[in-house]
This record gives structure tokens, C-alpha cells and sequence, in this order.
């Protein structure tokens, strides 16, 4: 994989730990990931060198024996860890933890992953998006927007629960078939109260609530492959009576996420984190409030 424009290779040791490290075997740089994994150990497919748990090198084939592994020869390892059926690795300090869903521990929800895709713009362009309710009536008219008055009322941002900060909305959503299995409501319109809000650096949280009781909680997370290729996902949580097949359920989700991705592809480069680069209004003020903390974190 590749994140911030260098590649990584991951593994599983033979405890079932994942080891994460640079996509470069120490000995004349070919890719790891070109080798091969048995009983937890990676071998380099150049030259056979084998690293096993926390990426210690433990054979080198053109050695003979009792000769000692020169001791840089062991990989310098990363970050790795799996939560919410995601794996996430950092390559340096954590500055912060992942973010904490406690919805995860409550059994009257349902988790659901799909795929990770990559999308062609920055992942700041991203998250800039999914705080933004103004795009709405515009970009998601093929699915749930449309419904709704354009006009955004004044936004006030708040700490919400877990760390995330950002703000509650209600909308009136578009309600076609296809968004029913989603909604868990018939007719052609449904109110949604949204409460949506960023963790720094890159994740945002978006739950949406009907007035059946039903909740609707994803959790969009945009990794940075490079300066404008990303990673996307999301994952989901939800309090029915699980009768929906799973797929079924995000299907409508995908269809706005390839809304959002259709737009975002077409805007070139970076976001600009200079803060008069760009126009902003009253209904920006989440996406600002972020593009400010965001800027401040990377100074720090
Ligand atoms: S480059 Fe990996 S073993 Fe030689
Ligand atoms: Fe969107």
C-alpha cells in the first residue's frame, strides 16, 4: 500500500500480529511486497532474506551458519493496527489515537465495511466535501438531494461526542425505492436530523437519525496515497433489526459516495490550506473550521 507517496508492505507474523514497514528489503531495495509470506515470515524474492516477527530479519540463505544477521538488516517498522474491520498504519508518532466509535461496543448496532477504493483528488478536497450540506441540492440530485431549500441555516459547531467536532442539520432527503432499504421508510420524502463532524486529521463522522428511531452512523476516512490520489472508505453502523442484507444497505451509500467522487475527480490539485486561497460563505464554516485545525496540526 501507499501512504503520503511511500509504499509499505503488511503482513501477518506467526502469532497473527500484523507488521507493517517500508516497502524496501534493507539488502539492494527490491519491493517486499514482491516476496512471499509462509508461516508468518516474509521472503525478499530477490535474494531470500526473511524477516519475521516486528520485521526482525531471521535468515539470510547466502550465509552460512553461525554467521550473525548484520543487524541493520532488520526492518524498521511501522505503526499497524486493525479496529472497526479497518487496518490503519502510521508511519510516525501518532499524534492522536483512532477515533472512537463506542457505537462499536453497542450490540443493538450492526457493523458493516465495504471496499476501499481510490479516488483521483487530495484527500483534504475530501473531507472538505463530506462537511459540506451546501453541495446537497447540486451534486447528490441523482439520489437523496434535490429535496431540500439550498439555503443553509447559520451552523454552529460544537464538540460532539468521541472527539469529533462539527455541527447538527436536519434535511429533507429525497426518498426514491432505492433508498428505502436504507431509510427503513416508504414515501417519496424523509427527514433526516444529521449530526456531522471531523476528528483530526482526515475523518468524518456523519450520523444520520430518523424519526422512526432508526440510526444511520458513517464514518468516511480518506487516506492520502499522494499529494492527490486516496484512499476511500467508509464504514457503517446502524441500530435495525438486521433483516436488510448488508450489501443491500450500503448500496445507496455507494451511489452518493460515486456522486461525491464524479465531482471531487474533476477539481485539480491540492486543497489550498492558505486561508484567504479561497472563497468561503457562512455555509463553509465546518469545512473552514476544519481546513484551520487541520493546518494548525500539521504546523505543530
Ligand atoms: S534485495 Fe531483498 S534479499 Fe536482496
Ligand atoms: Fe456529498
Amino acid at each position: 500500500m501507499r501512504l503520503l507517496g511511500d509504499d509499505y508492505v503488511l503482513w501477518r507474523d506467526a502469532e497473527g500480529l500484523l507488521v507493517g514497514a517500508p516497502d524496501r528489503c534493507p539488502h539492494r531495495e527490491a519491493p517486499l511486497s514482491a516476496g512471499s509470506v509462509k508461516d508468518g515470515c516474509l521472503t525478499c524474492a530477490y535474494h531470500g532474506w526473511t524477516f519475521g516477527a516486528g520485521g526482525r530479519c531471521c535468515d539470510v540463505p547466502s550465509a552460512y551458519e553461525g554467521v550473525p544477521v548484520p543487524p541493520r538488516a532488520h526492518l524498521s517498522t511501522v505503526g499497524v493496527a486493525k479496529k472497526y474491520g479497518l487496518i490503519w498504519v502510521c508511519p510516525g508518532e501518532p499524534v492522536a489515537p483512532i477515533p472512537e466509535m463506542a457505537v462499536d461496543e453497542d450490540p443493538s448496532f450492526r457493523r458493516i465495511n465495504t471496499e476501499v477504493k481510490v479516488w483521483h483528488v487530495s484527500a483534504p478536497r475530501m473531507v472538505d466535501n463530506f462537511l459540506d450540506i451546501a453541495h446537497f441540492p447540486f451534486v447528490h440530485v441523482g439520489t437523496f438531494g434535490g429535496a431540500q431549500d439550498p439555503r443553509v441555516l447559520p451552523i454552529e459547531l460544537v464538540d460532539l461526542e468521541g472527539g469529533f467536532h462539527g455541527y447538527r442539520y436536519e434535511v429533507v432527503a429525497k426518498n426514491p425505492e432505492e433508498a428505502q432499504k436504507t431509510s427503513g421508510s416508504a414515501g417519496p420524502f424523509v427527514k433526516r436530523v444529521l449530526t456531522t463532524g471531523f476528528y483530526l486529521p482526515l475523518t468524518v463522522r456523519s450520523t444520520i437519525s430518523y424519526e422512526t428511531g432508526l440510526e444511520h452512523i458513517l464514518m468516511l476516512v480518506s487516506t492520502p496515497k499522494d499529494e492527490v490520489t486516496s484512499y476511500f472508505t467508509f464504514v457503517v453502523w446502524r441500530n435495525d433489526d438486521f433483516d436488510v442484507p448488508a450489501d443491500e444497505v450500503i448500496e445507496f451509500d455507494k451511489a452518493i459516495g460515486e456522486e461525491d467522487r464524479i465531482m471531487l475527480e474533476r477539481l485539480s490539485g491540492e486543497l489550498s490550506l492558505e486561508r484567504t486561497a479561497l472563497v468561503s460563505v457562512q455555509a463553509d464554516k465546518a469545512p473552514v473550521e476544519w481546513r484551520r485545525r487541520f493546518t494548525a496540526m500539521l504546523g505543530a
